[in-house]
């Protein structure tokens, strides 16, 4: 086995720090989820992508969960701008991409369309219903989008934990060197709790390495912070998992809660960073009672083994067992839910946001204790 080959077979790379940007008078302002989906597209995480999409692949994308060449993609990487703003730019020139006064990239126009939100939302979402986290965000968006190739002209500046961000032609160096054959990606924007060990070791089990990499662009503000997550995750490798079998980074992307349609994207990017394993586990990416526990796993049923490029490890949902005495999951474990530890993540904010400790069963007391001590922190300073 070697590292699984990018999607679409080469690792984009849009860097262009010298592109000379004189001359191009239009701009085009970034959100924070625009900044990081620039930032992904350019550093090949979103390969095949080479920009932000324009319509025919928007399209093809929202109906058929593929780029209009056929290329399985679950999730449009649009640019969205005002009705305002969209007035000023024509296809065939080139913008400049800016947040806060400064230039990250260059859009070449090829398209620039009113993309039908509804169409998008239950395409996409499987719902319109705006009080859905990820259709909030979509309709709050600009009306009308801008698509074509970028270029990648500045990186973020980030100032905490800035050694964690690593391009995808970083990580599968640090596989290689590592001598990695098989590696499984974790995707989470969660503490790790037990239930989530257990299905990485349980995966580690039978590949060489794992590669935890947890989601640190924007969340929905009840999630619990990307900052004290990072804390949480170090002190649980620290004592919990063996150096040599994993390695910790960020994924810089926003959270989109599209269930099945963003466990498809969370499994090409991992395979963009090297990734030859991806784990989805129940209600991946979920949110609320939008999707069935499992419609995340199911999901990946109409594509072939070869156009995905990526081994899917799926699991039930697991907890601890207090007959079993052990961690288990709805597969392996024949007692009734009465003897199982199963935390909601809202009880568990709950229960940390008022000092209380979740058992030992549901989190270890180290991750705890660095949960309590952030979330404490947090509410002080607000
Ligand atoms: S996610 O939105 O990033 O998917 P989360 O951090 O909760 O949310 O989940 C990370 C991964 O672990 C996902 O693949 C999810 O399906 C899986 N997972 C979370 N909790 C459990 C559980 N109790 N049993 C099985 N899989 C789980």
């Amino acid at each position: 086995m070697s590292l699984s080959k990018p999607h679409g077979g080469t690792l984009v790379n849009l860097w262009e720090p010298n592109y000379s940007t004189k001359g191009i008078e239009k701009e085009i302002e970034l959100d924070a989820m625009a900044l990081s989906d620039l930032e992904l597209i350019g550093n090949g995480a979103y390969s095949p992508i080479n920009g932000f999409l324009g319509r025919e692949d928007y399209e093809s994308v929202v109906s058929n969960i593929r780029l209009a060449n056929g290329t399985v993609w679950s999730i449009p990487i649009t640019l969205p701008v005002s009705e305002k703003a969209a007035e000023a730019l024509s296809e065939g020139e080139e913008a400049k991409l800016v947040f806060n006064g400064e230039t990250y990239g260059v859009i070449s126009i090829t398209d620039v369309f009113r993309p039908d939100k509804t169409a998008e939302a239950i395409g996409v979402y499987q719902t319109a219903d705006r009080e859905h986290p990820g259709v909030a965000k979509l309709f709050q968006r600009g009306g009308v989008y801008v698509g074509g190739p970028v270029k990648w002209l500045k990186k973020v500046v980030r100032n905490q934990f800035e050694t964690y961000y690593l391009e995808p032609a970083e990580t599968r160096k640090v596989f290689e060197d590592k001598g990695w054959k098989s590696v499984v990606g974790f995707q989470t924007r969660n503490p790790v709790h037990r239930a989530h060990e257990y299905i990485q070791k349980s995966a580690l089990e039978i590949v060489d390495g794992l590669f935890l990499n947890p989601l640190v662009g924007e969340t929905k503000s009840d999630d619990i912070p990307a900052d004290v997550r990072m804390k949480s995750y170090k002190v649980l490798l620290e004592n919990y998992y063996p150096e040599d079998r994993v390695f910790l980074a960020v994924f810089p992307a926003a959270m989109r809660y599209a269930g099945p349609r963003e466990a498809i994207f969370h499994a090409m990017v991992r395979k963009n960073y090297g990734c030859t394993h991806f784990i989805v586990g129940r209600d991946h990416a979920g949110v609320g009672n939008y999707y069935g526990t499992y419609d995340a796993q199911l999901i990946f049923r109409q594509f072939s083994d070869d156009e995905l490029g990526i081994t899917l490890l799926f699991f039930e949902h697991s907890f601890y067992c207090a007959k079993c005495e052990n961690m288990a999951s709805t597969k392996t474990c024949p007692h009734g839910k009465e003897h199982h530890v199963i935390l909601s993540g809202t009880k568990v904010r709950e229960l940390l946001r008022n000092g209380e400790i979740p058992p030992s069963t549901f989190s270890r007391k180290e991750v705890v204790e660095v949960l309590i001590e952030g979330l404490n922190e947090k509410t002080v300073k607000a």
